[in-house]
């Protein structure tokens, strides 16, 4: 029997996934900041346990109490609804410490393995075609791709600087 750890289940999203896989025979742990009955049903195959994305104690506190886990869902996310300019940096710090390095903090990775040996073979390959490149972008062509976005009136977001830039850019 598969065990799925889906985080943020207390609602929304989360919670009804939660139900979805138990309903489909897997062992469900289900995590809430502040975990508490009455929100999923009893169930020998459910647990309910804490966890914080934004607190790595609570990552590592976790993921030691719960052992392996065959399928992660990182469902936790704080929403944003606005235009950048009127968000308040607070929130945008709060919606990317969740949305964004509380996604990251969960997959952890180990510091004393900087690629692990299943990524070996894609950083290679990745690092093999980054030197052998015969494209390079020169500084004058930011400095230059700078000035013509400055400059710009069509209203576009993207600058590509450089002709690696310029052929990444127009890579389908
Ligand atoms: N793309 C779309 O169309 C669309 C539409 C709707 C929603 N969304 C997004 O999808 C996400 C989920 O939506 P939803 O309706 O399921 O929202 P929700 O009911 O608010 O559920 C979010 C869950 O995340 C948990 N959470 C928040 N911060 C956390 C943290 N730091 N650590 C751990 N858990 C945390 C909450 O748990 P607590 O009980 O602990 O607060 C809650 O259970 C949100 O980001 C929402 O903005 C996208």
């Amino acid at each position: 029997m598969k065990t799925v750890l889906i985080t943020g289940t207390s609602s929304g999203y989360g919670r009804e996934t939660v139900l979805y896989f138990h309903s489909q025979g897997w062992n469900v742990i289900a995590t809430m900041r502040t975990p508490r009955t009455g929100v999923l049903p009893e169930s020998d195959r459910l647990r309910i346990v804490e966890l914080d994305v934004t607190r790595p104690e609570s990552i590592t506190g976790t993921f030691d109490a719960v052992g392996p886990v065959d399928v992660l869902v990182n469902n936790t996310g704080v929403p944003s609804i606005s235009v950048f300019e009127g968000t308040p940096m607070a929130r945008v710090r709060e919606v990317f410490e969740t949305n964004t390095f509380g996604v990251m903090a969960t997959n952890g990775g180990s510091p004393e393995e900087s690629v692990p040996a299943p990524y070996a073979p894609w950083v290679k390959k990745a690092m093999d075609d980054f030197t052998g490149q015969d494209l390079f972008t020169k500084e004058s062509d930011v400095a230059e791709t700078v000035w013509r976005a400055v400059h710009d009136t069509t209203g576009r977001l993207r600058f590509p600087a450089g002709p690696d830039a310029v052929w990444l850019a127009q890579a389908k």
